[in-house]
């Protein structure tokens, strides 16, 4: 390791308010450089306004903040670099300039500096220091390349590469590994574990997978509404169970019990679908009324693809889709909508939510017909009861059905957009991993509304790369790899292992 002096940080007695929220009430966090540390909490708990305190953003908190024994006022986020704090935020895709090259991205400070002072850019220089920031952490990226190019994994590469090249002391990962495939999570995990016992950066790593926080960290702080609940070392005796039940304040039964439900006639029919471009090839599957199709695949198996081009988001070069032996191809997603089918798509932020709406204009934006009255003008009271609904049901958590869905926290803003097809009234519903980001409490909740729509005669078609899910919820199961259908399974004769065998290419 190299010679570091060790660093503290604390935070203490941190409360903080938004209009209708108190989304911190007297919390204490320390940390030190050269140590990992798991924060843990439901959805709307207060991670990442914790995080975001520590980082600037919310510089209207109350409470004191020491650096090495030393208080330190936090109120932008050029203060929490000056401190040596770095954040890599939940949505990854926000942070980086997609037209601008890697290079660009990683020196982004050097550069608003020197054209402050309108100085000569030395792109050599630029290039090379970038190059090395990568070089650091073992990755390899070409820097010319534009940041829109490169896969999310690439991306968070880059913004990791960004926030430890200069003094970073410490530093938080908000989520880090929920788009990553599990060699990806590796390998992040790999650079996390240099950052910390090589750089000696004392890391803050919060994740809704709770299985993987003891692969690299070694201390937990769980959150409970606002506060934390406790504090300690990580031991060999911590089950997840227990810290389940202090995140949720109850006892959760960790497997979910599916409750069988008739299976009736086939409703929906791919027939040698295949997308224009190929990126899925000769689907061939069915849906029975009343029955839960898993999809699984590794991340990158075509799963996304494979629903987006039944929903009519993708064109496609052959083949068709039927429901209820009619042809229902569609050609667009609004058409898919009309022909009844309804998509959860994985990329909630940017394809679900309209985040400057409220959420009750979000909830029902999919089935606005539902809402009005004889001279087709929306009744809003129908409006926000069926949105309380779906709050209640999802247990989202917003002060109320019209606070805007931006202000929630990111597992809400999930839930919002799986509640909001759910009110939806269609026949089949498509659903690509919809408990990405969503804690083990809604997971529960959103897997009994889908065994509800499935007891109500729907058909389901839920794609994830978690097999544990598809083995929960499931009847049938495809695999799939590289964009084709590889394999059928009958979820009570299969097991995880063998969904893996074939999703990474056995035969
Ligand atoms: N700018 C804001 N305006 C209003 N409310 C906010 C704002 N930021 C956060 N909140 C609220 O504060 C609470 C905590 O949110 P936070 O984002 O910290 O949760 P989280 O623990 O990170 O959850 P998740 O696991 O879903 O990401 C939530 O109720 C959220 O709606
Ligand atoms: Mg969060």
């Amino acid at each position: 390791m190299e010679e570091t002096i060790k660093s503290t940080l604390e935070a203490k007695g941190i409360s903080i308010e938004f209009p209708g929220v108190k989304a911190l009430s007297n919390v204490d966090f320390s940390m030190e450089s050269g140590k990992i540390y798991a924060l843990i909490g439901a959805n709307g708990a207060g991670k990442s306004t914790l995080m975001k305190v520590l980082s600037g953003v919310n510089s209207h908190y109350q409470g004191k903040i020491f650096i090495d024994g030393r208080e330190v006022e936090i109120h932008s986020p050029k203060a929490a670099k000056e401190a040596g704090i770095e954040i890599v935020y939940q949505e990854v895709d926000t942070a980086l300039s997609p037209s601008l090259s890697v290079a660009e991205n990683i020196m982004t400070n050097v550069l608003v500096n020197k054209m402050g002072k309108k100085q000569f850019i030395d792109w050599t220089y630029i290039r090379k220091a970038a190059r090395e920031a990568l070089d650091r952490l073992g990755v390899d990226i070409d820097v010319r390349k534009n940041v829109s190019e490169l896969t999310l994994a690439e991306k968070q590469m880059i913004l990791l590469a960004s926030a430890s090249r200069e003094r970073c002391k410490f530093l938080v990962l908000d989520e880090p590994t929920a788009p990553l495939s599990n060699t990806e999570t590796e390998n992040l995990f790999k650079v996390v574990r240099y950052l910390a016992k090589e750089k000696g950066v004392g890391i803050v790593f919060i994740s809704h997978r709770l299985a993987e926080l003891f692969e690299i960290c070694e201390y937990i702080t769980i959150m409970r509404d606002g506060q934390v609940v406790t504090s300690m070392v990580i031991t060999p005796e911590l089950t997840i169970g227990q810290i389940v039940e202090y995140m949720l304040g109850r006892k959760l039964d960790e497997t979910y019990k599916k409750t069988a439900v008739p299976i009736g006639d086939v409703l929906l029919e791919v027939d040698h679908l295949t997308e224009a471009e190929d990126r899925v090839k000769d689907i061939n599957l069915t849906v029975r009324k009343g029955e839960i199709i898993g999809i699984a695949g590794l991340v990158g198996a075509g799963k996304t693809e494979l629903c987006k081009t039944v929903f009519g988001a993708y064109k496609i070069s052959g083949g068709g889709v039927r429901l209820n032996g009619r042809d229902i191809t569609a050609k667009s997603p609004t058409e898919a909508v009309k022909r009844s089918l309804a998509f959860v798509p994985e990329e909630r932020r940017k394809e679900g939510v309209i985040v400057a709406d409220p959420v009750y204009a979000n909830i029902t934006l999919a089935s606005l017909h539902k809402f009005l009255n004889k001279l087709k003008f929306v009744i809003k009271g129908k409006q926000y009861e069926a949105a309380r609904r779906v709050i209640a049901d999802l247990d989202i958590k917003t002060p109320s059905e019209h606070q805007q869905v931006a202000f929630l926290s990111g597992g809400n803003q999930q839930k919002v957009v799986v509640g909001k097809w759910l009110v939806s009234d269609s026949e089949i519903y498509i659903l690509d991993e919809p408990t990405k980001g969503v804690d083990v409490g809604a997971k529960q909740d959103i897997f009994r509304l889908i065994n509800d729509l499935a007891r109500q005669g729907k058909g389901v078609i839920y794609a994830s790369c978690e097999f544990s899910e598809i083995m929960a919820i499931a009847d049938r199961a495809y695999v799939m790899y590289d964009g084709e259908i590889v394999k059928e399974l009958n979820v009570s004769q299969t097991s995880e292992k063998e969904l893996l065998y074939y999703s990474t290419g056995g035969n």
